[in-house]
């Protein structure tokens, strides 16, 4: 991968004019960014937008512009054997189409490294801005916030694979941190007890998702809640506090009957971006990471964009006044999933959430049920959700002990899509696709078929 991406970095060093193309998740946002501090560094003349999806329009868009050279980060790897009019370099990590393997493109996959879990697209995109000059090594950071984006840190309780390496980058430059502590999110800024109150993977029975009874739990054990006006956050509360708040998680979930292996994940790695102010939701890559998908999602993609690229005042700001809207709609999407009901088939099971929630946000949300109490962990689970341009986005979330058993969602949505005159992919443990409205049902019978071979093999 190093060769190829020294071979990549080549050809934009090559190259006057190069505009770039990302994804508008975080892993999007914080790719896009290293691009753009790369070329800005190499002074070169560039552009940048962040797209939802690679689809025909967007393509079109970027023929009619002719730009010399165009960058791909955290998608193209679908379009990497079409469009041959298009000059372009790709550095992503969703699953690739057979002989993709071109000089121009840097994908995990492509050498044998899962692009699930081992490097992100903002990852594999760090491997060039460092391959081109190592002086772009601070940029490891926006990578791990990357990589945390898309929950790569999940599988091992940490992050592994070539994820590692970068880690390390950052840590010889003192940029970024890696620590032993709960993994729950919001650690830096919110109140201990909507730590508890939102704790998923693993759920916690009994507490998550009930307010009254995380500030029971809290009290129960002696934890003060208030400091004076102000919540304590996770980072206020002493080292014995903090022990004696995760023994007694531990302790709720085995007499739950959760085994050791789903109990032990409340604990692993957590990555503090170490030049960034304590407290703020920069500081933590987990937050800084869901601070960005507030913004880009809902079209905000400057206030993103800034935040990577280091302003900590006016988009800072707006960027944490998206995140209060993005919060409630999560809750409230969350809310309307379970509402809608789940149905369970043999080999998976699905909720259709009609014109109920955002499409940017629903990989989220399905994300979220499927660490939830009320979903079955044993089969994968498929969203539906009607876009604006009058399709229908599906989403699917499986587990590890299902991609373990076989399971690739990334090959079985790409598949059952496509006979649908639809495009899917993505990873094995998380895919996506489009389809026609009307289709669902048929989407379904041919995606369990994929499913039920898959996990039969
Ligand atoms: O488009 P992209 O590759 O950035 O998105 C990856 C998706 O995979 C994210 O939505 C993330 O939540 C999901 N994922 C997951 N479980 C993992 C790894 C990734 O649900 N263990
Ligand atoms: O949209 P969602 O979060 O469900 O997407 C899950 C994963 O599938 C992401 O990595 C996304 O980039 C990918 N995906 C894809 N092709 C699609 C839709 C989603 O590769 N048509
Ligand atoms: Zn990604």
């Amino acid at each position: 991968m190093e060769k190829r991406a020294k071979e990549v970095g080549d050809i934009i060093k090559n190259s006057k004019q190069i505009h770039i193309v990302s994804h508008i998740d975080a892993d999007g946002l914080t790719a896009g960014s290293i691009a753009y501090k790369t070329l800005e560094r190499l002074g070169k003349d560039f552009s940048i937008e962040f797209v939802k999806q690679l689809d025909e329009d967007v393509i079109k868009n970027i023929k009619d512009k002719n730009y010399e050279l165009v960058w791909f980060t955290d998608l193209g790897s679908s379009v990497s054997t079409s469009y041959t009019d298009i000059n372009m370099i790709i550095t992503d990590h969703h699953e690739c189409p057979e002989n993709s393997n071109k000089f121009f493109h840097l994908n995990p996959h492509l050498f044998n490294i899962d692009g699930g879990f081992e490097i992100s697209g903002a990852g594999t995109t760090y491997l060039v801005s460092k391959a081109i000059d190592r002086e772009n090594m601070d940029l490891s950071a926006l990578a791990i916030v990357g990589a945390c984006g898309d929950i790569q840190d999940r599988k091992y309780g940490k992050l592994m694979g070539l994820n590692r390496d970068i880690l390390m980058d950052g840590k010889k430059l003192e940029v970024i941190d890696p620590k032993i502590d709960i993994r729950y999110f919001g650690r830096e800024t919110r109140p201990v007890y909507k730590l508890l109150q939102y704790a998923n993977d693993p759920v916690i029975p009994g507490i998550t998702g009930r307010e009254s009874s995380c500030i029971t739990f809290l009290q129960e054990i002696g934890i003060k809640l208030k400091d004076g006006d102000s919540w304590r956050r996770w980072i206020d509360l002493t080292k014995n506090e903090r022990s004696l708040i995760i023994s007694n998680i531990a302790q709720t979930l085995l007499v739950k009957g959760f085994g050791y292996k789903i109990t032990k994940k409340i604990i692993g790695e957590v990555y503090i971006l170490e030049k960034e102010e304590e407290g703020t939701e920069v500081h933590d890559a987990k937050e800084f990471a869901t601070l960005l998908n507030s913004t880009a999602r809902y079209d905000k993609f400057d206030v993103g964009l800034k935040v990577c690229l280091g302003d900590r005042d006016k988009y800072l700001k707006k960027a944490k006044n998206l995140l209060l809207g993005h919060r409630a709609n999560l809750v409230e999407g969350l809310q309307f999933a379970r509402e809608e009901g789940i149905v369970k088939r043999e080999y998976l099971q699905f909720f259709h959430a009609g014109n109920g929630i955002r499409d940017t946000i629903f990989g989220i949300v399905t994300n979220m049920l499927i660490n939830s109490e009320d979903v079955d962990s044993n089969i994968p689970l498929i969203g539906f959700a009607f876009r604006d341009d009058g399709q229908v986005k599906a989403s699917a979330r499986g587990t590890e002990e299902l991609v373990e058993k076989g399971l690739n969602l990334s090959a079985a949505m790409k598949k059952a899509a496509s006979s649908l005159n639809g495009m899917g992919g993505g990873h094995n443990i998380a895919a996506g696709a489009t389809i026609p409205k009307g289709k669902e049902e048929e989407f379904l019978d041919l995606l369990e078929e994929e499913i039920k071979n898959q996990l039969r093999l």
